[in-house]
């Protein structure tokens, strides 16, 4: 646990950014003292709602969100689509328990016109039938659920992040080609654990890949993995493949390097494996590591090398894919309110499906008829540079 506090309390110390006082009002779960925006209607104020973890496993994921919002916010004057913006944030916690009622509230009693956030598939998963019936946008900044672009689709839930599936498949090709031998998978038992697994699964063993062995550990509850370290030591597979995020991701990356296995176990996952502030947890224990992600501070080109530097600037440490995907949610917004003057659900939906192409820090993308982004995928590997670690971006993952 107490990697966990050390990666909780460095999120902390960073919740007082330099912009935040600018356009922004932020309050914390509170719908008493909002002043008159309006839920619906046109022109004037609109009030957007922001739910992202803000305790729990993936606290510091929902800071990330919350500055990449509030960065894009500062960065155009408070406004989206020439009109000011009232955000009320949520806690979103660990799961659906405590985000659908955090969700219901921002939208039946804060009265938001567009709800933006969250970061778990589960939480995503029973959120879907509320926002569908009572005719609100949701714009998914993070959650990954197949289905909520796919069997679950909705006109009223759209998403900046990326489905789990997709995200490891264009890893798994490359691995059946750069290993000899098999390969163990290993994820947090939830939705997102098991889609990015049997998104890998699928296109790894087409490639001729073989699986030595699969097991999935109690979320949020997993702190000692020593026993299923173990497992894959026993198994004889030559490399794992893995999901974890948050203080999750942090405890089993140095796990695996402390119980010898990253000397000869070459160690794969998506890239929430080591991103961000978990990365900086990790230090030189995840040197090696290779991972499939649509994001890394490095990509270089001169749309990201500007971010990364008005990001730092603001909060003093590198911005994350959770702060892009949430940069990129007030894009879609600019874009959309720019492009109609009332904010009903109704209207607001039809606008998403207009607002083309995002030119984001991850590069351009769109969304794809589904409702999810369509983006490129990069290969990473965590190498040290100037005495940190970073995701080096090793090649495009087809
Ligand atoms: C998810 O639950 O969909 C999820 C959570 C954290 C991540 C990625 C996906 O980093």
């Amino acid at each position: 646990m107490g990697v966990l506090s050390v990666v909780l309390r460095s999120r902390r110390a960073a919740t007082v950014p330099a912009l935040a006082l600018g356009a922004l009002v932020l309050s914390a779960c509170s719908g008493s003292s909002l002043g008159q925006s309006s839920g619906g209607g046109s022109g004037g104020e609109i009030k957007v709602g922001l739910l992202v973890p803000l305790s729990g496993v993936y606290a510091p994921l929902g800071q990330d969100m919350r500055n990449g919002f509030q960065l894009y916010l500062d960065q155009h004057g408070g406004k989206l689509g020439g009109r000011s913006v009232k955000v009320v944030t949520a806690d979103e916690g660990e799961g659906p328990q405590t985000g659908v009622p955090a969700a219901q509230k921002l939208v039946t009693q804060d009265q938001s016109s567009v709800v933006v956030g969250v970061v778990n598939s589960a939480t995503a998963l029973g959120l879907r039938d509320f926002f569908t019936e009572s005719k609100k946008p949701l714009i998914v900044a993070n959650a990954g659920a197949d289905a909520i672009t796919g069997s679950g689709k909705s006109e009223y839930i759209w998403r900046t992040s990326f489905a789990n599936g997709k995200v490891g498949a264009p890893l798994g090709s490359a691995v059946a080609k750069e290993v000899d031998g098999s390969v163990y998978l290993i994820a947090a038992d939830y939705a997102a654990g098991r889609e990015m697994v049997a998104g890998f699964r699928k296109t790894f063993e087409a490639a001729g890949g073989k699986v030595a062995g699969e097991k999935y550990t109690p979320f949020g509850k997993t702190q000692d993995f020593q026993p299923y370290l173990s497992g894959i030591r026993g198994s004889g597979a030559k490399a794992v493949y893995g999901f974890y995020a948050g203080a999750e991701a942090v405890s089993f990356v140095k796990q695996y390097k402390q119980f010898g296995l990253a000397d000869k176990t070459a160690l794969y996952g998506t890239g929430f494996l080591t991103e961000g502030g978990v990365l900086d947890a990790q230090g030189q224990a995840a040197v090696g590591v290779k991972t499939s992600l649509h994001y890394s501070t490095e990509i270089d080109t001169p749309r990201n090398k500007q971010f990364v530097a008005d990001y730092r600037k603001a909060f003093q440490k590198a911005p994350t894919v959770y702060t892009v995907q949430a940069y990129d949610a007030a894009a879609v917004l600019d874009k959309a309110l720019a492009n109609t003057k009332n904010s009903d659900g109704t209207e607001l939906i039809k606008a998403f499906a207009g607002v083309g192409t995002i030119d984001s820090p991850r590069g351009q993308w769109s969304f794809d008829s589904n409702h999810d982004a369509q983006q490129k995928y990069y290969l990473r590997e965590v190498r040290s540079s100037g005495g940190t670690t970073v995701n080096a971006v090793i090649r495009e993952l087809g």
